[in-house]
């Protein structure tokens, strides 16, 4: 898991009422809520007085108070009033959390997570199709046990298809017709496919022109956490589907599922168009919630990468990268360290003032190990 991306941490939905919302995030607590002026804010859900768990507690004039004793952290994670000192009571510089940037777009409540400086920072996918004429938006979510990256790699697989979803009939992957491309902050894969016959599957009835070049579809992730998935049936039947992944921890992922479409626009295809996103979202579910072993093997040894997997091949090489850059989170160490000390990602404050009380979350040395499965994901065996 990595920090300095943004993660998804609830959805819009869900902090329209008055009451705090948790969300675990890269294996720790944060808390959402929404200050005086009604913006959504991302804190670290822990007191720093004695360790209360703030989500438990209320929204008192835009800030937030403490179940346990009454602190009130406001949207920046300042404490502003601690109630036994008295309105005019001494507050000690410690007494403040960590608050993370906040984006809330596409009906989303996204936090950078992470120390990096505004202009430093990876900036939250833009959905280039949201709010456009002509589009309309979809969004759901939905728990997996199934680690984060074994999802995102899912996605940007395109010989599982044939495989794995019944849907789409007798499409043959094509090696000789797929392309890879890659830049700083992600990977793509496209593939050109052969219609299937008319009338054979569910997706081939949705298509409205013959033309085969019309016929594609493409995946790529962006950053460590989020997966586009483009298909076009035809020329006015396409799809964009986004996975804004929160992975809760290494068993665990929250999957914030907005897909994009341009045709079938009305409302009363809603409900069908997710049936049918959520019934191939399942059969993938149904094999990366089996994957053995649960996460990414460390070692390239442990996996043959064939022709086909050289998506994935360049994710890991980022997500190397961003190792290398002393972005990745030492879950070992976060385990062994659980009960006994508590930890916050940190947050870009943290860059220029002193005095926090949570330890940093435990990251791997920057620069130290190779891309996870670069080797062999570089070179797949079999390239003819
Ligand atoms: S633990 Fe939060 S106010 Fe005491
Ligand atoms: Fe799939």
């Amino acid at each position: 898991m990595y920090i300095n991306f943004w993660y998804p941490i609830c959805t819009t939905a869900e902090l329209t009422g008055a009451a705090p919302v948790r969300a675990q995030v890269l294996c720790l607590p944060f808390v959402a809520f929404r200050d005086a002026g009604g913006q959504a804010r991302v804190l670290a859900d822990t007191c720093v007085h004695r360790g209360g768990a703030l989500h438990k507690g209320k929204v008192v004039n835009g800030r937030l108070a403490c179940p346990y004793h009454g602190w009130q952290f406001d949207g920046g994670g300042r404490c502003a009033l601690i109630p036994s000192l008295g309105a005019d009571g001494n507050i000690p510089a410690r007494a403040k959390v960590d608050s993370y940037p906040v984006v809330e777009r596409y009906g989303i409540v996204f936090a950078f997570l992470g120390d990096l400086a505004e202009a430093e920072r990876p900036a939250l996918y833009e959905v280039r199709e949201y709010g456009q004429p002509g589009w309309r938006a979809g969004l759901v979510t939905f728990d997996i046990d199934a680690y984060f990256e074994r999802s995102i790699e899912n996605g940007l697989d395109p010989v599982h298809n044939e495989f794995v979803h019944t849907l789409q009939g007798n499409i043959r992957f094509r090696p000789d017709r797929m392309q890879v491309t890659s830049d700083e902050w992600s990977s793509t894969v496209f593939v050109k496919m052969d219609p299937p016959k008319k009338g054979t599957t569910q997706l081939e009835n949705l298509r409205n022109d013959d033309n085969p070049e019309h016929f594609g579809a493409s995946s790529g992730h962006y950053g460590a956490n989020t997966l586009i998935t483009r298909i076009s049936l035809s020329k006015d039947n396409v799809f964009v589907q986004y996975f804004f992944e929160q992975p809760i921890d290494e068993g665990h992922t929250r999957i914030f599922f907005l897909n994009m479409r341009n045709c079938m626009l009305e409302e009363q295809n809603d409900a069908r168009m997710q049936q049918i996103n959520m019934a191939i979202a399942e059969e993938d579910i149904a094999v990366i919630t089996r994957l053995n072993p649960v996460r990414t093997p460390e070692a390239s040894t442990k996996e043959v990468l064939v022709v086909g997997d050289e998506c994935i091949g360049q994710y890991r090489r980022h997500l190397g990268e961003w190792e290398r850059r002393g972005w990745r989170l030492d879950l070992a160490a976060l385990r062994a360290n659980a009960g006994d000390v508590a930890c916050a990602i940190p947050s870009p404050a943290r860059r220029t003032e002193k005095n926090w009380v949570l330890d940093p979350a435990p990251l791997l040395p920057a620069g130290a190990v190779a891309a996870v499965g670069a080797a062999s994901a570089a070179t797949p065996e079999g390239r003819g």
